[in-house]
């Protein structure tokens, strides 16, 4: 590298940045090494894998159901997202592996979607013809249910019922809820669900996690709005938690990515707190570029040291609400015993 070149770098970043990055030079070698493997593996570049094609059904078919939990159904909703489960579901590929738990429910999510506006006499043949919807039911054969439905209703009384139960009922029992009544839930439930989520065990007792709660109804629209994933369900959303994780206290180069594990062991952790003290909730993706994520900070003030884990809208539940059915893989599909 010519003299002129190290000077501007040097210029640009800085002595100190230079000196720090030469006693610890795998910084860089591990993070690209991190940035080979996302861009190799991820679904961002490349759809060319099995598991990337499943990825892509699971978002299509995920984002269907969530349009079947509106009370008013917006007829022919998610129309791009059945286009591309078309295209998907025709692969031969997929069919033979229309057994495994996430492929056969995009099936009949779709059988459900037809049916869906079959019985309301909507007319949606320019994008999903009566054939398509016969060679679902072909493909899933004996496994073709009619009763099968995307989603499940829930009475708010029958909801919580495991609460206090033992641990399988209680956790069988956690959904993410996005109707809420738009009351508030009163701050010392939220600080005692909180307190409990301090449970959640991390890297040396470090307890790196955060939760900001958000109660302006304001700030609360503009961080739903940056974040996008929950358009339809924001009316009665009023409050919301930030969860996050400090990087101060990580201090390997090996540990670049532990205070995501950390932050996530909170999260599950919060969710069930959240659960067992009846707050209706519903996390919402984080996973933003430094672009989009800048723009929370007019919202919300948290030092740049914290990494934003995920958004929690909270809330009390409605009377009478629906959640996405959210098929879970079986164990064969989880568990390898090698
Ligand atoms: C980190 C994370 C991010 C999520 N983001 C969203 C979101 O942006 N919008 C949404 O409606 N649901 C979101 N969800 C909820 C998932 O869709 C839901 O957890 C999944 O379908 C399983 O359903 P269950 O939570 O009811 O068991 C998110 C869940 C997690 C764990």
């Amino acid at each position: 590298m010519s003299n002129s070149i190290k000077n501007r770098i040097k210029k640009v970043i800085g002595q100190r940045v230079i000196n720090n990055i030469k006693s610890h030079p795998s910084i860089i070698i591990n993070y690209f090494n991190d940035m080979v493997l996302y861009y190799k593996h991820s679904t961002v570049f490349f759809q060319n894998t099995p598991n990337k094609l499943e990825c892509q059904i699971i978002l299509d078919y995920h984002s269907v159901e969530k349009g079947l939990l509106f009370e008013n159904t917006r007829y022919r909703f998610a129309r791009e997202r059945i286009l591309s489960l078309h295209k998907n579901l025709k692969h031969d590929f997929i069919i033979s592996r229309s057994h495994h738990s996430q492929i056969e429910v995009a099936y009949k999510v779709m059988c459900k979607y037809y049916e869906l506006h079959q019985k309301n006499n909507i007319d949606i043949e320019d994008f999903f013809t009566p054939e398509q919807y016969g060679f679902y039911k072909e493909v899933l054969s004996f496994r073709y249910d009619s009763k099968f439905n995307g989603v499940i209703s829930h009475k708010k009384s029958d909801f919580y019922k495991n609460t206090e139960n033992n641990f399988f009922q209680f956790s069988n029992s956690r959904k993410s809820i996005r109707s809420f009544t738009g009351e508030l839930v009163p701050i010392t439930v939220i600080e005692e669900a909180v307190s409990l989520a301090t449970n959640t065990p991390s890297v040396c007792n470090r307890q790196a996690s955060k939760v900001y709660l958000v109660n302006d109804k304001e700030s609360v629209d503009s961080i739903l709005m940056i974040q996008g994933g929950l358009s339809g369900y924001t009316e009665n959303i009023n409050q919301l938690l930030v969860l996050t994780t400090d990087r101060n206290y990580f201090y390997t180069i090996g540990e670049r990515n532990q205070f995501y594990i950390d932050g996530g062991m909170f999260l599950m952790n919060l969710l069930y707190a959240l659960h067992y003290k009846k707050i209706a909730n519903c996390p919402a993706n984080w996973g933003k570029t430094k672009k989009e994520e800048e723009k929370i900070y007019d919202f919300v003030s948290i030092p740049r040291s914290e990494k934003i884990i995920c958004i929690i809208p909270i809330g009390i539940a409605k009377d009478e609400f629906r959640v996405t059915l959210s098929k879970r893989r079986c164990l064969s599909e989880v568990m390898v015993s090698l």
